[in-house]
């Protein structure tokens, strides 16, 4: 452990830890733009500045170990001079579209912009213009509002185990590209989209569909067994978009389902009310006509699909559960229980499941269940 004093508070943090770890612990603000707790030290805003007693310079905070003994200072006017200055180099290569931007108001960039007044730009001259739009089919990649903080390519790389995407060219024309500039094709976890702290990435499903005044609704992501934790955004109940709190168990990691996957909430398509096959012999629980010649059992319709009425028909939960409950029954009693087996859900909770497995062990006498959210 080593003890050192910032602002002229003592902290005592783990060797190896950073200035700006001591002073996070301290609760003590250091703007930041490329770091993430998470994520390698990299030093690349020099926002983070912090002046050391016995050291000319000021040094970054974030790529600075807490020394013993250290006295630190994070704030004075000439701190914030530079930082200002640090800010408006990074401003003078940015767009100003916030009144466009898809992540106006969720934007690091904007907030230090407003907190150190930034209005007029004193750094002309040239700047980046990239227009290649990509393709993919999940996350707007707009690189002229790229800061090059390396996020996207750390966590990809460090976290997500992919390094699907990495710093190309030098100087003015540098950018975060996949291999050749070609579109993303990569695992689609949007971690990258998650930490980017400007618009430059962005989820394509979230586009014109409204920046703030949403409903957060904090629930578990419905997929598999991992049980993430999940914000919903929701706005005239649609899901706009879908984010995860770092204080979760999942501490803010999502993958591609549970990140993007929602579009099947509000879809026209979602069955609301039970179906029931009409197998050839037993069309005549219902009345149902079959075709002629009969659909083969396992045709594949959608719901609103020609042969619809032909295979299926919609019933009340009451006229299911008695179906259900009939053929069951006869199955039981002219194959045995084990001529049945249950697959449970990952959407169902555990007292669910936990019923479930009862159900098919107790009340029809079989073993065979199944489950869907074995990670
Ligand atoms: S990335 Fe941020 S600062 Fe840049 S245009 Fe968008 S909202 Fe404005
Ligand atoms: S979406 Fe995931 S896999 Fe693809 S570039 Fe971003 S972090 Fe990497
Ligand atoms: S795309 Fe976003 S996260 Fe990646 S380097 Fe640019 S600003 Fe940083
Ligand atoms: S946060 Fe330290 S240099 Fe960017």
């Amino acid at each position: 452990m080593v003890t050192l004093k910032i602002d002229g508070r003592k902290v005592t943090v783990r060797k190896l830890s950073t200035i700006l770890d001591a002073a996070r612990k301290l609760d003590i603000p250091i703007p930041t733009l490329c770091h993430h707790p998470e994520l390698s030290p990299y030093g690349g805003c020099r926002l983070c500045l912090v002046e050391i007693e016995g050291i000319a310079k000021p040094a970054a905070s974030c790529t600075t170990f807490a020394k013993e003994g250290m006295i630190v200072n994070t704030s004075s006017p000439y701190l914030e001079k530079l930082r200002r200055t640090n800010l408006e180099l990074i401003l003078s290569d940015h767009p100003n579209e916030c009144m466009l931007c898809e992540r106006s108001g969720d934007c690091k960039l904007q907030e230090l912009a407003y907190f150190y007044g930034l209005r007029e730009n004193r750094f002309k001259g040239e700047i980046r213009v990239y227009s290649k739009k990509d393709n993919n089919p999940f996350v707007t990649r707009d690189m002229e509002k790229c800061i090059l903080c390396g996020q996207c390519v750390r966590i990809c790389d460090e976290i997500q185990g992919v390094g699907a995407i990495d710093f190309a060219y030098r100087g003015l024309n540098t950018r975060v590209s996949p291999p050749f500039e070609k579109d993303l094709n990569c695992e689609f976890c949007g971690q990258c989209v998650a930490v980017c702290p400007t618009g430059a990435l962005t989820g394509k499903m979230w586009a014109h569909k409204g920046r703030q005044n949403f409903k957060e609704v904090e629930t578990i992501c419905p997929y598999c067994g991992c049980g993430c934790n999940i914000t919903l955004y929701v706005r005239r109940n649609e899901i706009i978009r879908i984010s995860s709190n770092e204080e979760t168990i999942n501490e803010g990691w999502l993958c591609a389902k549970g990140r993007f996957g929602y579009g099947f909430v509000n879809s026209p398509e979602r069955l609301t009310k039970p179906l029931i096959r009409i197998a050839p012999k037993e069309n005549s629980i219902f009345n149902v006509k079959q075709t002629n010649p009969p659909l083969p059992p396992f045709t594949k319709v959608g719901r609103g699909g020609i042969n619809n009425a032909a295979l299926f028909k919609e019933v009340t939960w009451e006229e299911a559960f008695q179906y259900v409950s009939k053929r069951l029954k006869e199955i039981k009693e002219n194959y045995g229980p084990d001529a049945i087996g249950g697959l449970a859900s990952a959407r169902c909770t555990n007292e669910e499941n936990y019923l479930f497995q009862k159900f098919m062990r107790v009340v029809i006498g079989t073993n065979n269940v199944d489950h869907c959210a074995r990670y």
